[in-house]
């Protein structure tokens, strides 16, 4: 039986979820693999749950890093310091890393993959993206064969809990916020989930691995669901969508679009179906065709599992393979990236209820080559009511030229919101 000694950094609650599962699964493991799983230290500022003492550490350099029989490090505290210094020192001693740190990966991934290169130790990081959805192997080992050419995910589960919750039970954005915050649910800072700031850094990850290039942060689009209200989903529903925090990322030749922000589909849709606080990612191959893949997104145990798959997976490679796209810190110097990329618009805009107003606002959207697929008007009689409208694919800067100068007429009270259409 071959021993794996571990140290475990960070038990919150994916640490937590670490430690139960090697207690849970060290005899299955052992059965199975030929692995026995040793955790040999684990270093927290605060602990979770009860360990015993002998397992507790001090100090990482001294505990750790220098301790030659540890072979895996599995870093879960998060952030970018001390997470990066801790990383690469565990690395440069040769040590496997484990790490679910999206924020760190996406942003300095080039400096990490370099430093495992270095000394040989492997660098993984299944957990990063989609909690418990086994995502990362899948585009890396599994979907080799094929030239990725579109995804479309949701993944962070905080924000489809959210529109989950605002759609089903009519519930305002404040609302919901404020009751999955009081649940635990939601962060007490929300920014990173509700801003699109953590869908952004997975999406990096993902399209990297996926169109083997660097999709550097700096290049995605990102928009959160804070503008989001309950007019703006009802009327999607009225129309036959479903509002989701979608990432995108296409490929075109060496042309890529990636933009992550809110987005009405067809409730036909595979990701219209993807309810709570469930991730998935629908993508298209051009040998597999269309693939999703589903599951929880965060939590103590989903994502222990794509941690401790990473550990096994690990302790099995005779040596490491390492991603092979450009490291630099820049885009690939080949590709290009997409900022006026075409989808349809869903628009509500609140207008004077008076005659030839629509054609007005029709004239202005044509006039940038912009075509109208639907026109909802529910309410007349009051002075300014809503109207929704629903373009065909046009160009993101024609619909923006639009909407500026619509909103510059006087016929428009104010271009209530945008919310792109994909299908
Ligand atoms: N905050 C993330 C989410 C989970 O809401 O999906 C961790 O990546």
């Amino acid at each position: 039986m071959r021993e794996v000694n571990i140290a475990l950094i960070g038990l919150g609650t994916v640490g937590s979820g670490v430690y139960k599962t090697i207690c849970l699964q060290k005899q299955r493991v052992e059965h199975k693999e030929g692995i026995s799983l040793n955790l040999k230290k684990v270093l927290a500022l605060e602990y979770a749950i009860d360990i015993p003492d002998s397992l507790k550490a001090t100090d990482f350099y001294a505990d750790i890093v220098s301790d030659k029989s540890i072979d895996i490090v599995i870093e879960l505290i998060g952030g970018i310091s001390p997470a990066k210094e801790f990383i690469l020192a565990a690395l440069g001693a040769g040590k496997t890393v484990v790490t679910a740190n999206k924020d760190l990966l996406a942003q300095h991934w080039p400096e990490l993959n370099a430093a495992a290169k270095a000394s040989g130790a492997g660098l993984y990081f299944e957990a990063s993206v989609g909690g418990g959805i086994p995502i990362i192997r899948t585009i890396w080992e599994s979907l080799q064969a094929n030239e990725i050419t579109s995804m479309m995910g949701i993944i962070n589960g905080t924000t489809n809990y959210i529109l989950t919750k605002m759609a089903e039970e009519k519930l305002s954005y404040e609302e919901v916020l404020a009751q999955a915050q009081a649940q635990g649910l939601a962060e007490a800072n929300p920014k990173s989930d509700v801003e699109g700031y953590d869908a952004m850094y997975k999406l990096s990850i993902l399209s990297s691995l996926a169109f083997h290039a660097r999709v550097p942060v700096e290049y995605i689009y990102r928009e959160g669901i804070t503008g989001i209200t309950l007019e703006d989903i009802k009327y999607g529903q009225e129309l036959g969508y479903t509002l989701k925090l979608l990432a995108i990322s296409k490929r075109e030749g060496n042309t890529v679009q990636a933009r992550v922000h809110p987005t009405m589909i067809p409730n036909t849709h595979p990701l219209a179906s993807i309810r709570g606080a469930f991730n998935a990612i629908y993508l298209h191959g051009n040998i597999v065709d269309d693939i999703m893949l589903y599951g929880r997104g965060a939590g103590d145990m989903p994502t222990a599992s794509a941690v401790m798959s990473d550990v096994i997976y690990a302790a099995n490679q005779a040596s490491h393979k390492y991603t092979t796209f450009y490291n630099e810190k820049d885009a690939s110097s080949e590709m290009t990236f997409e900022k006026n990329w075409e989808s349809a618009f869903f628009l509500r805009l609140i207008v004077l209820d008076a005659p030839n107003v629509l054609a007005k606002i029709a004239g202005i959207f044509g006039s940038h080559g912009v075509s109208l697929a639907s026109v909802m008007q529910k309410e007349h009689g009051s002075e300014s009511v809503p109207l929704v409208l629903i373009t065909h694919k046009a160009k993101e800067l024609s619909v923006k030229q639009a909407l500026g100068e619509l909103s510059k007429i006087k016929e428009v009270t104010s271009v209530a919101n945008a919310i792109r259409v994909e299908s």
